[in-house]
This record gives C-alpha cells, structure tokens and sequence, in this order.
C-alpha cells in the first residue's frame, strides 16, 4: 500500500515535472478528478443560474455538510462552511464581544492573518491580544502548556490555540491545553488550518467552543472549502462575517447563503473525501506522509549537521530543519529566491527566534529523493540568485 504512493500517484495531480513542490502546507494542491467535480458543478450552474441557485444548491449544499460533518465526526447543524481559516476566525472574533482591558489570548507560534485579527479587535473594542511566548525548538509538549497557563488571568476571555502551527509546525498538545483554558467566561477557538486530512478528526471531543479548519491544504479540496464548527450553546451568538438573507434563521442556515458566489469548492468535498480511496485510504496515505515527513526531516538535520525543531510526538505531515550556521544571516528571502531561481524547489524558509528554519512538506505526491535535491542545494548553497536581483 504505502510503496505505491509518491511517484506513482503524483499523476493524480497537475502539478508541473520540472519542479519540487515541497510546500504543500501552504495552499495544498487539488487532484485533477475533484478539479473534474468541481468543474461540473460550474457547469451546471451556468447551464441555469436561478435553477441551480433556488433548486439545485441548497439540498447539494445539506449534502455536502452532511459529507463533511461525517468525516470530522460532528453534527451537519454545527457546522458552516467559510472560505478559509481566516474566514473562520473572523466570523468568531467579529461576531464575539469584547470590552476594554478583555485580554485575547494566542501564541507565539500563531498564524499572523490570525493575530492581524486579534489587532483589528482591539482598535474596535479596546481588548488587547496577549501572546504567550512558546520556545522553539521544543522537546515536548510541557513548554507550550507551561506558557500559555501562564499567561492566563481574570481578563483573558478567548484562547486562539493552534492544532498545527505555520512556522513550527508543531502538533499542539489541544487536550491539556483546553482543559486548562476553558472555563464558564473563558472561551477557545481552534485555529485547526492543517489539521483535516492530515490528523483523525473528532471536532466535537476536542472541546473546544469553535473550530475552524482548512478543507483545501491536507484534504486537497479546491482552494475556499473551509469550515466552522461552533458548539451548540454558543452558536446563538456567531454569525458570517457578511449577513445576509438567513440572518436569524439559524448558525448553519446563515453560513449556507452570504451572498451570490461559487459554492462548487464546498460541494466537491465529497468527492475530495472519496478521492483518497482511489490511492489507498487515507489512514494509508496519512502514515504514508507522516513516515516521509519523518525520514526527511532526519536525512536533512543529520546532513546539515542541525536540528529537528519538534521531536517526532508533535510532528504530523511537515516538519522543521534548523538549516545550518552560515544561514542565520541571510534573509529568508534571500536563501527562498537562490533555491527557487537555480534549483526549482518551492519551500518555506524563515528565522524563527533569530534562527534560520526550513519546513518542509510530506504529501502523497511527495517522494525521498526530492529531499536529496534539497538537502544538496542546501550544502552548495552560493547566494547568487540573489546577486542577480
Ligand atoms: C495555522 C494557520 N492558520 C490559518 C491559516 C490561514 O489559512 P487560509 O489562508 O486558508 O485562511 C494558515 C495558512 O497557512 C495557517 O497555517
């Protein structure tokens, strides 16, 4: 099962020979059969658009949700569909209320569009973010909780906790976490933007109060199928960041219409969860990427002669290299444009903490060798595509 994955399903995807795409996390890649479902679901809705709107898309729209809600284990009520994480995060922060000296929670680990949010927020209500400084590299879990408990006070009314981290990649120990943030006045949202398709999802046992993840980076869906699962005694209060028609009519029913748009990304996300049967299963796929992310990460590090930034519990399909010395004072930009320009490798590359890290991604299209091509371009790195710009 697992030896027929990565270069031998790659042709599943449109993704060019010549290049390694080792950047999945960053907007995924759609298989070109849910691009096929997408596709036809255009269609049909320029065959008639007033048909497909008041007939066709509201059952399709039920359907999708309830293929959706049975993959992350939730209730079809609970959940809405959005366009992104962002999006799911702005629907909760804009429709919560705060009041000044309210203090938000996130850590410094968090997404930054997220924290853009948080700062949005506090000019509107006088709340003010608070970040708790997680240390990287980690070695466990106990860090992260050590942090964020320690900055929790009286003040704090919302938690902004990552499943996985953007720049550490890092799996976040969400149980204790929740336990020690939740309270009656103190609320959490999960900004769960990898989590589907790479992590077992059971949304509701989490325990969170609101969960936002990306349906289009580790499921492969087309890019704006994202959702939002509320808790059922806090949905009165959440509503789309644009209202529309079903204001008041209910936490799902308002999600479903915001407005005139191509709804097709959330209703190929049956065919999305289907497409992985057709390469093996998902538990196959997913302990195919994790195993890749895994041996990657411990090629690269022990040719570099550096560190892997989270040990293997907190890791899932992508995975952080600490590149090596000479590389701490060259912009991130710098060293992204040389390994684009001279060797066609699309990998993040950023400092974190003053230190320079790579992350790489583990996808099912994804095969060892690619990594050799990095971990070379890497050793020989010279700086001269940057001389050229
Ligand atoms: C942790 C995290 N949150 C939120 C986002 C935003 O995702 P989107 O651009 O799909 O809203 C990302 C994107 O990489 C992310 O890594």
């Amino acid at each position: 099962m697992v030896a027929s994955l990565g270069q031998a399903v790659r042709h599943h995807w449109g993704l060019r020979d010549d290049i390694l795409f080792l950047n999945h996390g960053s907007y995924g890649a759609t298989p070109k059969a849910v691009l096929a479902e997408q596709r036809r679901w255009q269609a049909l809705m320029e065959e008639n658009p007033v048909n497909f709107m008041r007939r066709v898309l509201p059952p399709a729209l039920a359907q999708a949700r309830a293929d959706l809600a049975r993959f992350l284990r939730a209730d079809p009520g609970d959940l809405g569909f959005v366009e992104n994480a962002t999006g799911g995060v702005n629907a909760v922060l804009r429709s919560l209320g705060f009041a000044q000296g309210d203090e938000i929670l996130v850590t410094s680990h968090g997404y930054n569009a997220v924290k853009q949010t948080v700062h949005f927020i506090e000019e509107k209500s006088g709340a003010v973010i608070r970040i708790a400084e997680v240390p990287f590299p980690l070695d466990g879990p106990g860090a992260i909780t050590a942090a964020v408990t320690s900055n929790l006070s009286d003040r704090t009314r919302l938690v902004i906790l990552d499943h996985i981290t953007s720049p550490t990649a890092t799996i976040q120990p969400l149980k204790e976490l929740i336990a020690v943030c939740k309270s009656e006045k103190r609320l959490v949202l999960v900004d769960g933007a990898h989590a589907p398709g790479m992590l077992d999802l059971d949304v509701p046992a989490i325990g969170a109060d609101f969960y936002t993840g990306n349906c289009h980076k580790w499921l492969c869906a087309p890019k704006g199928c994202a959702f939002l699962w509320v808790a059922p005694d806090r949905q009165a209060s959440i509503h789309p960041t644009t209202i529309s028609h079903p204001f008041r009519t209910g936490f799902a029913e308002e999600f479903s219409w915001t407005g005139t748009r191509d709804a097709s990304a959330w209703l190929s996300v049956g065919a999305t969860i289907g497409f992985f049967d057709t390469i093996g299963g998902l538990p196959a796929v997913r302990a195919y990427c994790q195993g890749l992310a895994t041996e990657a990460a411990e090629m690269l590090s022990s040719a570099w002669g550096t560190r892997i930034g989270t040990p293997a519990s907190l890791r899932g399909n992508m995975a952080t290299i600490r590149l090596p010395e000479r590389f701490r004072d060259i912009p991130a930009q710098t060293i992204l444009d040389e390994l684009w320009e001279r060797h066609r490798i699309e990998v993040p590359v950023h400092h974190f903490g003053g230190d320079p890290w790579v992350r790489i991604s583990a996808a099912p299209y994804n095969h060892i060798q690619e990594y050799e091509v990095l971990r070379n371009a890497v050793l020989a790195y010279s700086g001269t595509a940057s001389d050229r710009n």
